[in-house]
């Protein structure tokens, strides 16, 4: 008898993720198909990195183009698609008027690595401490992974790298006790993803932005699943005020495929030489193609106004469905990075929804994750809150 999808899968797969039974063929836009020609609305966008959805024809002709000239040709050489897309980043950035610089690497998890490795070299290992929140992810390697605040991702894993240390988010004293002369960084996700869809409140980016002038140490502001247009401007931490010093980005900075950037400003960039860092794929000619094609598209108005305005719509249709079903509750989060609490088992509404026909996620431990790609439609948002309604009268 021929195994399914899931069953191969499982055999010679690490059981590191808990993978749903689906076996998609193909996506258009915000939609996806299985083999049985099943339609799927993706408002999981391969966890925040389909910023345009699936199949886009910018990013597949930017594919095409550069796999026709080169695809690799490791960091000992400039290349193209790599310089175009720091430059247009950096111009979109404070960190083009501060003259900041781009490091490129894979992933979200390398991005935070170098950020930190970046501030602890600002300051030559005269100040170690990375101050990070709790609920906080930044990442699964070991420097990301000590600054993540959720101590169930560590168990098993010790020793963790020394010089980490959390305090509860939007925490003002605390934040405040724990920053002092050995402090080379506080390092914040603007809005807490993964752990729960946590808003910071004004009064932490203020005495954030404070401490960082009266203690001198840098803010390294993790925009990677939040930034990029997902919150309704490349920058979130600009858009909220921070201060920072080092940004990263990852997720949709490279259209689907794995690219991560780190922008600094120039007294950050001033310190690094060359064998300071390094990655062999960082900054991949095509990854950045693709990347680049995205930026171009997503900086115009049009798609930060449609995430602003998709946002508004969702919000006050989850609060809707939330009026009509007990087991809902506060809307959180911003741009197109929504959740909403729930009392049923999370699993189980996520595997309902997928029934009906939606991909959503999880958010902490009662949180349902929207996540739609910045370019989804008004009719397509109605139609995801009709599957969420009938999804919640499955399994009441
Ligand atoms: C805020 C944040 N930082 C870092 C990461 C890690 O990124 P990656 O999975 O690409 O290593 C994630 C991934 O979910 C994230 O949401």
């Amino acid at each position: 008898m021929k195994t399914n999808f899931h069953e191969q899968d499982s055999k010679i797969i690490t059981p590191t993720y808990a993978k749903a039974n689906v076996d998609f063929t193909h996506g258009k836009g915000a939609l996806l198909f299985d083999s049985k020609g099943k339609q799927y609305l993706d408002f999981a966008s391969g966890i925040s990195v389909n910023a345009l959805g699936h199949s886009h024809p910018a990013i597949k002709k930017a594919i095409r183009e550069q796999s026709e000239k080169f695809s690799h040709i490791s960091n000992l050489f400039p290349n193209s698609p790599q310089i175009k897309l720091a430059q247009k980043m950096l111009s979109l950035t404070k960190f083009g008027k501060e003259k900041g610089k781009a490091f490129f690497c894979n992933s979200g998890t390398e991005a935070n690595e170098a950020a930190i490795k970046f501030a602890r070299k600002y300051f030559h290992n005269n100040r170690i401490e990375i101050i990070a929140f709790e609920n906080g992810f930044h990442g699964r390697t070991y420097g990301a992974l000590a600054a993540t605040g959720q101590e169930k991702l560590k168990e098993g894993f010790g020793p963790m790298p020394a010089g980490f240390k959390h305090v509860e988010w939007n925490n003002v004293e605390e934040l405040k006790k724990a920053v002092g002369k050995n402090t080379a960084a506080i390092m914040l996700e603007p809005v807490v993803a993964e752990g729960g869809i946590l808003m910071p409140s004004k009064k932490i980016i203020e005495t954030i932005n404070q401490l960082k002038k009266q203690s001198g140490c840098l803010i390294i502001a993790d925009e990677i699943q939040i930034g990029f247009g997902r919150c309704g401007a490349i920058s979130c931490s600009e858009l909220f005020g921070i201060n920072a010093d080092i940004t990263t980005w990852a997720k949709s900075l490279g259209g689907g495929l794995p690219l991560g950037l780190v922008l600094m400003s120039a007294k950050i960039a001033e310190c690094l030489k060359p064998g300071d860092h390094g990655t062999t794929f960082g900054g991949n000619p095509i990854a950045c193609a693709a990347g680049l094609a995205v930026l171009e598209i997503i900086s115009k108005p049009k798609i930060l106004s449609n995430v602003k305005e998709r946002s508004l719509q969702l919000k006050n249709g989850l609060e809707a469905l939330a009026k009509k079903h007990p087991c809902l509750g506060k809307v959180r989060g911003c741009g197109l990075l929504l959740g909403i609490e729930c009392k049923k088992p999370v699993a189980d509404v996520i595997a309902a929804c997928r029934e009906q026909g939606l991909l959503i996620l999880r958010a902490g431990t009662d949180v349902l994750r929207f996540l739609p790609p910045l370019i989804v439609t008004k009719a397509q948002v109605n139609e995801a809150l009709k599957k969420l309604d009938r999804s919640i009268f499955t399994i009441l």
